[in-house]
């Protein structure tokens, strides 16, 4: 999959890019990711890629000229892949939304910085907007990070399990169960002897009702979602009735 990266500090990005997984990823080319720095784009004498607002008040946008220059400049007129811009304004994104833009070759992703772009930019050159969380960081470069690495994670090939992303906690619709590693005892504090019974079947149980008991405990809203059985949801009612 190719990823072709839109900001004005380039230099956020190759040092996340570069580590663990990520970087082993682009090293097998499972990703490619390219980023490009808006301001080359710019074409007056000094760069400029923002301007004041028409109308007046604060903060300054994100000139169309070089946004748009960049974009099709690399990715022709109409852009070959979607474009996405990372806004507060964008749809949530999700395990879901990761999983839906996995499936793509291409993708680009822009990142707005100051008060935003020009309205322009949205109407005519993306495609698709998307918000990390409802926060208000000063640029889209840590949210673009974020959705190449939720993204890059669920590629074929990406993970050494290949049921590790859909074994994750919100693809299951439930929160993880606690994990433990040696030693056995530390400070006194044990690890569950269900866990070093060596009973499979015992530990799956175990494992899944503890994922219930903490997805009912701090993401109940992840409940009304989740694929339960009848027998799961009775146990949450019983939770339920002594929690009353
Ligand atoms: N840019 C600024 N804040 C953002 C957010 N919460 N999500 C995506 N892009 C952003």
């Amino acid at each position: 999959m190719r990823f072709d990266v839109f900001t004005l500090f380039p230099e956020v990005f190759y040092p996340y890019l570069d580590l663990s997984i990520l970087a082993r990823a682009r090293q097998r080319g499972l990703a490619e990711v390219h980023v490009h720095n808006i301001r080359d784009w710019a074409t007056d004498k000094h760069h400029v890629v923002d301007d004041e607002p028409y109308g007046g008040g604060g903060g300054m946008v994100m000139k169309p000229e070089p946004i748009f220059a960049a974009v099709e400049g690399v990715l022709g007129r109409p852009p070959a892949a979607p474009v996405i811009l990372l806004t507060p304004q964008g749809r949530p994104f999700s395990h879901a939304v990761a999983a839906e833009l996995a499936q793509y070759p291409h993708l680009a992703l822009l990142c707005g910085r100051y008060e935003g772009v020009d309205e322009r930019v949205r109407q005519h050159l993306v495609s698709d907007e998307i918000s990390i969380g409802d926060y208000v960081l000063t640029g889209g470069e840590l949210a673009a990070l974020v959705v190449l690495d939720a993204v890059v994670r669920l590629l074929p090939g990406v993970l050494g399990d290949p049921d590790a992303p859909h074994k994750d906690s919100h693809a299951m619709g439930l929160l993880e169960y606690p994990h433990y590693t040696r030693p056995a005892v530390f400070r006194g504090w044990e690890v569950p002897a269900v866990l070093r019974s060596g009973d499979h079947g015992r530990i799956a149980r175990w494992r899944r009702e503890q994922a219930l008991r903490r997805t009912w405990e701090r993401r109940p809203d992840l409940l009304a979602r989740a694929d339960l059985t009848a027998e799961e949801r009775a146990l949450i009612a019983r939770w339920e009735a002594e929690a009353r």
